[in-house]
């Protein structure tokens, strides 16, 4: 071979690593069914962690001090996880998928308080390791991040990390080494956070960004499908597949019809949307740009909005009232179906009516607790400060097929305006609609309720991924 054809075929090699974008990735995600009981206790101590991850202040009965309420970041909220690889060679560790926070973390082996017994990251048999030069680390490159009520701290570190085919070199993370009680259970040993770099503890740019910004995707995308829980057997933790995380495009199996796209609201930061309207058994709640920005987040299971809009929902609900002692919560008899409906830029959304009843209040209660609470308490949050008004997790998300469309960025300053889009389920992923290829127009405009029939979260059988687990 002549020098100069070296030198093109070099040229050319090095055209397909940088420029030709991958496949999307379709990353089995897994959920995790716990056998703590679910009852009003458990989601009253998520719903305040989802107000302190928000910047809500918590509510007073459990500042009162509720006893054994314990911190699970598994459980039901923020449950849904997946693979990732970090280190030279990689180091496989589930981390939770979450679109409501922008850092990623994991436990380090050197890990002494409140590790559980979780897969750790040994950074020691990583020879692209290094310990970060970020800003945010600090003089002895530490740093803590607030997450919900529970708090990590660790150092500041860089090293590659690989979703699938994907991998990003000089990912920065942390690398925790103390963690609030509870907050990681086998077999999850961290977070990543999929949504901006602007509330990054970290300050650095988010690992999907990173490959939008290196054009790595072939389409700025994340598409998500979140299958809604099996009937399990309770008597143990058990780890079920719980959907496909879509890395790179959408998985056109999944959904129906078009995705309909509306750009994010306010500057980025979390993922966040207009939303319009609500509806409670046909009666429609009309919101305004006083209370209508809303986090799409899939680390949050319920969906918490402003107090005078959750108020006016249940008003339509017969039977239904606040539940006594539990600031916030909302119970209805456990007979009455609620039909409720999203709408996001004039499309609406039915959610089934099984997502809206997350159970009895107490075991053998025939009142059964809202899936939508009250977020704010009350609080005169002003608008514009970046507060979400309305966090919608996992009660919603269940019902749709959804795509967060990024746009490059610098300095973390995105360019242009990222989108959020929402596509019926096809019937492969337990929606009601046929799976069409994309470019068909039959999108979902429906007004009427929960069109969607349940579905058994084994439905389809790509999810075979066995999550790793310390012996
Ligand atoms: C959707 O995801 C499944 C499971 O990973 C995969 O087998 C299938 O090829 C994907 N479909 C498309 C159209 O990419
Ligand atoms: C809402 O939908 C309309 C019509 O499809 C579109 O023109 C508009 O840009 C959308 N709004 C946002 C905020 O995306
Ligand atoms: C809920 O929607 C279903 C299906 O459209 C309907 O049959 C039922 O009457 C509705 N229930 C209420 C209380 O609106
Ligand atoms: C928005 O709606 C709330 C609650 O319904 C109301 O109190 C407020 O006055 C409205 N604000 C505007 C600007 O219309
Ligand atoms: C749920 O449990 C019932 C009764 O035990 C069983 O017949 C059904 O197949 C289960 N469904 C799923 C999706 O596991």
């Amino acid at each position: 071979m002549t020098p100069i054809s070296r030198l093109s075929l070099l040229i050319i090699l090095s055209i397909i690593s940088a420029g030709i974008s991958a496949e999307p990735l379709h990353l089995p995600v897994t959920r995790r069914e716990n056998s703590t009981p679910r009852d009003i206790h458990y989601y009253a101590a998520a719903a305040d962690r989802t107000r302190a991850k928000f910047g809500f202040p918590v509510s007073s009965t459990r500042k009162r001090g509720s006893a054994n309420v314990q911190f699970f970041i598994q459980g039901d909220d923020a449950s849904y996880f997946g693979t990732i690889m970090i280190g030279t060679p990689p180091q496989p560790m589930n981390v939770i998928l979450d679109t409501g926070s922008s850092d990623l973390w994991v436990v380090s082996s050197t890990c002494t308080r409140a590790c559980g017994r979780v897969p750790t990251f040994n950074s020691a048999s990583s020879s692209t390791f290094q310990t970060s030069t970020s800003s945010a680390a600090g003089r002895n490159g530490g740093t803590t991040i607030q997450y919900g009520s529970g708090t990590v701290a660790g150092t500041i570190a860089q090293d590659t990390v690989h979703m699938g085919s994907f991998s990003v070199t000089s990912q920065t993370f942390l690398l925790a080494t103390s963690t609030s009680t509870g907050l990681v259970q086998n077999p999850v040993s961290g977070i990543m956070g999929l949504a901006f770099q602007s509330i990054a503890s970290t300050e650095s740019t988010p690992f999907w960004q990173a490959l939008v910004n290196a054009q790595s995707l072939s389409t700025p995308e994340m598409g998500v499908w979140l299958a809604r829980a099996g009937n399990q057997s309770s008597s143990d933790n058990a780890d079920v597949p719980g959907g496909i995380f879509t890395l790179g495009g959408v998985n056109t199996t999944l959904f129906s019809g078009d995705i309909k796209f509306t750009n994010t609201a306010g500057t980025p930061s979390f993922w966040l949307l207009n939303l319009d309207s609500l509806t409670a058994q046909s009666q429609t709640i009309t919101l305004n740009a006083s209370n209508q920005l809303a986090a799409i987040d899939t680390g949050t299971t319920l969906i918490g909005g402003p107090s005078d809009a959750v108020q006016e929902f249940y008003a339509n609900i017969p039977g239904s009232g606040p539940v006594l002692g539990q600031e916030g919560f909302f119970s209805f008899p456990c007979s009455t179906t609620i039909n409720a409906t999203l709408t996001f830029n004039g499309t609406t959304w039915p959610i089934d009516p099984t997502d809206m009843n997350v159970g009895p209040v107490q075991t053998g209660s025939t009142s059964c607790l809202g899936g939508i609470f009250d977020l704010t308490l009350g609080s005169d949050i002003p608008v514009g400060t970046g507060n979400p008004s309305w966090v919608v997790g996992d009660v919603f998300l269940k019902n749709v097929y959804t795509v967060f469309r990024g746009t490059p960025s610098s300095s973390g300053t995105s360019n242009g305006t990222p989108a959020i889009g929402f596509a019926q389920l096809s019937s492969a992923a337990g929606g009601s609609g046929t799976v069409s290829s994309s470019g068909s127009s039959s999108a979902l405009t429906t007004t009427s309720a929960a069109t969607s029939t349940p579905s058994s979260s084994g439905a389809t059988s790509p999810l075979s991924s066995s999550p790793l687990r310390c012996p």
